[in-house]
């Protein structure tokens, strides 16, 4: 990965679906000086994401992708980027699967964060999975995006104990807190 030169930071595009709990946190992160992004877009396959509101709320400008052929949506996203010179892609909950192509146009730039200690848990519905199979651990991993789903080079990983008392709830919740401290992290490993 490139390194920084000076203080200029890397032009970066946040893609959400969701709350936007982590892409608020990276917003937050990207203000400080010596961190090495800036956020100067945001993705979203919905207008029902609530996480578009950090658009308005931090005056960074949103773009909506919900139509029905995805195809050409990503060439629509692609287009999007090169004009905002976007450089580096974080994926924060992010529903849709991106094509091989997408990831081959920004190869080794796009990283994902994912709600289990990969390579458990690929998918969906973790924190239940986990709970379902009386885990005693579960976590957070931070990795690069490839064509295969949630199995690219792992950047940094996270484990959160499970106690007898949490549920899928409680466990979500818990691993949120340590993904706030994870994906930053992630992040300054890339680049410093
Ligand atoms: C997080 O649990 C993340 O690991 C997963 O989707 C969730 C997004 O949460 N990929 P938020 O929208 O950042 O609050």
């Amino acid at each position: 990965m490139e390194k920084l030169t000076g203080l200029k930071k890397i032009k970066t595009a946040v893609f959400i679906s969701g709350a936007g709990s982590n892409l608020k946190n990276i917003i937050r992160f990207s203000k400080i000086k010596k961190f090495p992004i800036s956020i100067n877009l945001i993705v979203s396959n919905t207008h029902l994401a609530k996480g578009l509101k950090y658009a308005d709320q931090f005056k960074i400008k949103k773009k909506i992708f919900d139509h029905k052929n995805y195809n050409e949506t990503e060439k629509n996203i692609l287009i999007l980027l090169k004009k905002e010179k976007i450089k580096f892609i974080c994926l924060a909950g992010y529903m849709k699967i991106l094509s091989k192509k997408f990831i081959k146009k920004f190869d080794g730039k796009i990283i994902n964060i994912h709600p289990s200690l990969l390579p458990k848990y690929k998918g969906l519905n973790t924190h239940s999975r986990a709970i379902k199979n009386k885990d005693k651990f579960s976590g957070c991993t931070v990795h690069y995006v490839t064509a295969k789903l949630d199995s690219g080079k792992i950047i940094l990983q996270k484990k959160v104990k499970i106690s007898a008392r949490d549920n899928s709830v409680s466990l979500k919740e818990k691993i949120l807190k340590q993904e706030h401290k994870l994906y930053p992290a992630a992040i300054k490993k890339i680049f410093n």
